[in-house]
């Protein structure tokens, strides 16, 4: 391992950025809920592109080669193809890949291919209309179905949807949305609820792994597929002869801390090193400041230190210190 590199205090290499590049969303989903829109980062204290690009050419330096381009909505905020153009320049930088709610996809696909994004990840919590919109808030499922089918056309792999599985809210469509993958080459995600300080749904509503996978196998055994899980956080598997496969996230049921490679910069300039934990190191008062290369390294290199070595649960049941929106999806 070369000299330099970010490590955290228990050897894991972070060599992998989550940038959020706006907590703004233009859905509202029932596990993400916002009640407050005023609470949005005011546009100053959000970070230029230039700024996050500033972070990411220092990272790059000290072995980060893979950055996900996440939210609130990536999409939402303004020329956000120039960004993602900037970013796949990067000397080092290997795998751009961007998270969305495929809302706006469809008018930007052309961009993000000419700039060799290739890696996309949609969430989708329902397949039909109206339960699509009790959760999101919004009535475009028709949007996203079709901009998720325009991505496939247009070459984009792997595309992946991701599913919250909520009981008694979208667990009886868990069947259909496995189906999915029979003549469609996408990977399903499934992912378990994770519960925040910001907002709770009813625990009940939990659905966790063991049972989710209980109600997809009634489409047929599935085969482990995708090899060793390195530091993944799906556990994938595929039904014989289909073309796109199936995934499990576990983040309560199994939790994959320990293979954990990750940093997150947030909209408003936190280097957060864990999605469970309130602790961060802010970057934009040094960014703002003056500081040179050497000193971003630094923090980089501080933000690595404190990640903490696995689930530290100080939030009294609650999983994450905010919605997803505010950290970074
Ligand atoms: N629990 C589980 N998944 C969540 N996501 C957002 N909030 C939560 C939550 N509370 C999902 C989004 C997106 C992915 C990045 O994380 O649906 O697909």
């Amino acid at each position: 391992m070369k000299q330099g590199m970010i490590r955290d205090s228990f050897g894991r290499h972070l060599n992998y950025l989550r940038i959020s590049v706006t907590d703004r969303c233009n859905l509202n989903c029932l596990y993400c809920r916002r009640w407050d829109f005023s609470e949005y980062f005011p546009s100053s204290e959000i970070l230029s592109y230039e700024e996050m690009l500033r972070v990411v050419r220092v990272g790059a330096r000290l072995g980060i080669n893979k950055v996900r381009v996440t939210g609130g909505e990536p999409f939402v905020r303004k020329d956000v193809d120039y960004f993602l153009e900037q970013l796949v320049r990067i000397d080092g930088i290997k795998d751009v890949s961007v998270t969305t709610n495929g809302v706006f996809l469809g008018e930007h696909l052309e961009k993000l291919r000419a700039a060799g994004i290739k890696r996309l990840n949609i969430s989708l919590d329902s397949l039909k209309s109206d339960k699509y919109r009790l959760i999101t808030g919004r009535d475009v499922f028709d949007r996203v179905w079709n901009n998720i089918m325009a991505a496939v056309g247009a070459g984009f792999e792997p595309v992946k949807v991701n599913v919250v599985v909520m009981r008694d809210t979208n667990d009886d469509e868990i069947s259909d949305f496995a189906a999915l993958t029979l003549k469609l080459p996408i990977h399903v995600r499934f992912i378990e609820y994770m519960p925040s300080s910001r907002y709770h749904l009813d625990q009940s509503r939990q659905m966790l792994t063991p049972d989710i996978m209980a109600r997809v196998e009634k489409h047929g055994s599935l085969v482990p597929d995708g090899g060793r899980r390195g530091s993944a956080p799906a556990e994938m598997f595929r039904f014989e002869g289909a073309k796109g496969k199936v995934g499990f996230i576990s983040p309560i049921s199994a939790h994959f801390c320990s293979s954990c490679n990750r940093l997150r910069l947030t909209a408003d300039g936190k280097l957060r090193p864990c999605l469970f934990s309130d602790c961060f190191v802010d970057v934009k008062a040094p960014l703002r400041s003056g500081m040179t290369d050497s000193d971003i390294e630094t923090i980089l290199k501080l933000a690595a230190i404190k990640k903490p070595k696995g689930l530290v649960d100080d939030t009294n049941g609650a999983m994450m210190p905010g919605v997803m929106s505010a950290i970074g999806g």
